[in-house]
């Protein structure tokens, strides 16, 4: 583990770091310190550019206008909103040209998030390929700006062209483990935007409870949630995240975790879960899912029809993580399955046939899916566009899963090194700054593969009070490495910038909490 930075490097702080960004852009350049502009609120405003192939009407668009313009004028009252025209100048626009047409669609896989951005006195325009890049060069706009001590603000001669290293940069929350309130979720994904991440995993269930509402077996969540009532998720709410997500050019992926894990499905299926047997008699209580009954599968292609009409991405993500088989192995009538299968012992294999068919049925719906490493471990067969979820930290030793699993020539996400609900007193952030998905032995191809990473907030130990905290600023760290150049980690720069925009989330309203001593300019003030 690093030895903590020294006070020395949060002097750098009060030097005034106008060009903070964080995620550091791939080239950033400013020139001089003059050829700026001095931004008015009276006068600034946001506008599509002559030429841009997306138009006044782009929700995606004329919302982040919206929300951008107050991020930036904090203190302003909505009557100043750039309205005064009387003399334009090139510093009160900032023209957003987007070059390909779309607006009405969900950020994919497959999505640029490239963008330009080119500040001076003369023109201050930002282009991009689709909307969702123009997301993020306005997100970098708004870190560029600063405040001077009498509340001028400015935006300093700048030139950017940016974009991500790792298409699939995500953030998972668990909310079966404890609920988190939709207030928190939708904060979660204001957080995530202002660090350019692009996926939000919802481990939206799980043995402790089952939030999810489905309008095909509403018994689930009616017994599996915590609270039928006040402890769900109901489909006005899924919409609600869907669109706040996507409104920030947010992908959500939501993860319905099976066989293992499903102890909240039981109550609302009976006959799911299978029976656990203590000598020749049933003990009462149940395992995973019953992967030898007709039944189990009737009901997955039910609810899979509905998750894969209510969730939009191409990609579910299916769970096959941690099955635990002492209870399939005290079953009398799963021991007749595994003989006549000819499995004989190997409990991985009735699980790999569990699995089988479940991606059988969902691939039908023409969705991807996204597993855990044991299915990969378990040498199940999926199909070649499957992503594999590599989690296990196996003492450090995660680097060979990713080599493993790409030189199958299969695509893989790391989560490993980022499970951000371990805590440990001291700067851990730098220990997940310093990570590098790619520092395994595998050929170009190989890496390739690697799509990117997710930091993990399981939540044994975590609901709304402490979630934000615990998150943010150290999720950070993981957005910065799956954003930036893989040479961008110099730990005093970094320091200097993730402190500083550690004060821009307080600034946001996020509670983030700090990397070391110091102070932000305007504090935290909520209680
Ligand atoms: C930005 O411009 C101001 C003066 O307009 C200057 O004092 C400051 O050093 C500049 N910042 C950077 C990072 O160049
Ligand atoms: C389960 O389905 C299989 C294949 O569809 C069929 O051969 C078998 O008879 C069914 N079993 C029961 C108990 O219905
Ligand atoms: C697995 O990791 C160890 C330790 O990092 C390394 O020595 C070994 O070469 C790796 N094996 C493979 C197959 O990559
Ligand atoms: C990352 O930085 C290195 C060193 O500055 C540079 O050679 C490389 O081209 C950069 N990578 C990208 C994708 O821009």
């Amino acid at each position: 583990m690093a030895p903590p930075l020294a006070a020395s490097a949060a002097l750098l702080l009060c030097l005034g770091s106008a060009a903070a960004v964080w995620p550091q852009p791939q080239h950033l350049s400013q020139g001089s310190a003059s050829g700026g502009c001095c931004l008015s609120a009276s006068r600034f405003r946001f506008a599509y550019a002559e030429g841009s192939a997306v138009a006044p009407g782009c929700d995606v668009l004329d919302e982040a206008f919206r929300r951008y313009w107050e991020l930036l004028f904090p203190a302003a009252g909505r009557r100043d909103r750039g309205n005064d025209r009387s003399e334009d100048s090139p510093c009160d626009v900032l023209n957003v040209k987007v070059t390909k047409p779309g607006c009405s669609g969900f950020p994919s896989l497959d999505s640029s998030e490239i963008y330009q951005l080119t500040l001076s006195e003369k023109e201050m325009l930002l282009t991009a390929d689709t909307v969702w890049g123009a997301l993020r060069g306005l997100e970098t706009f708004s870190q560029l700006a600063w405040e001077d001590d009498v509340g001028t603000h400015y935006v300093n001669k700048t030139d950017v062209v940016d974009f991500p290293r790792f298409p699939h940069r995500g953030l998972l929350l668990d909310t079966s483990r404890h609920y988190l309130p939709l207030k928190a979720i939708v904060k979660m994904l204001d957080a995530m935007a202002y660090n350019k991440f692009n996926v939000f995993h919802w481990h939206i269930v799980d043995d402790q409870s089952f939030p999810f509402e489905s309008t095909v077996f509403p018994e689930l969540s009616q017994k599996g949630a915590y609270n039928p009532f006040t402890h769900v998720y109901t489909p006005m709410d899924v919409k609600r995240v869907l669109d706040h997500a996507r409104l920030r050019g947010i992908r959500v992926i939501p993860e319905f975790d099976t066989p293992g894990h499903t102890q909240s499905w039981g109550p609302g299926v009976p006959g799911l879960l299978t029976p656990c047997y203590a000598g020749s008699k049933p003990s009462g209580s149940y395992g995973p899912v019953n992967p030898i009954l007709n039944t189990t599968y009737t009901f997955m292609s039910a609810l899979f029809a509905e998750i894969s009409a209510v969730f939009p991405d191409f990609y579910i993500h299916l769970g096959g993580d941690e099955v635990d088989f002492s209870c399939w192995k005290s079953n009398p009538d799963i021991q007749t399955f595994m003989h006549q299968m000819g499995f004989g012992q190997d409990y991985t294999k009735l699980e790999s046939f569990y699995i089988q068919r479940l991606l059988d049925i969902v691939s039908a719906y023409g969705k991807g899916y996204v597993v855990w490493q044991e299915v990969f471990d378990n040498a199940v067969k999926v199909k070649p566009d499957t992503i594999i979820h590599v989690w296990k930290q196996n003492s450090g030793r995660y680097p060979n899963e990713t080599a493993w699993v790409t030189k199958a020539g299969y695509r893989a996400v790391l989560s490993a090194p980022w499970y951000l609900n371990w805590i440990s007193y001291g700067q851990d952030w730098l220990e997940i700054y310093e990570v590098e998905p790619l520092a395994f032995k595998g050929s170009a191809e190989q890496k390739a593969l690697v799509i990117g990473g997710e930091a993990c907030m399981w939540g044994e130990y975590v609901d709304a009070t402490n979630l934000s905290p615990r998150l943010w600023p150290r999720a950070s760290a993981v957005a910065e490495r799956l954003w930036s150049n893989k040479t961008v980690r110099n730990r005093l720069d970094a320091y200097a910038r993730l402190a500083d925009f550690r004060c821009t989330l307080l600034r946001r309203g996020i509670r983030a909490e700090p990397l070391f001593t110091g102070y932000c300019d305007h504090e935290f003030d909520g209680v």
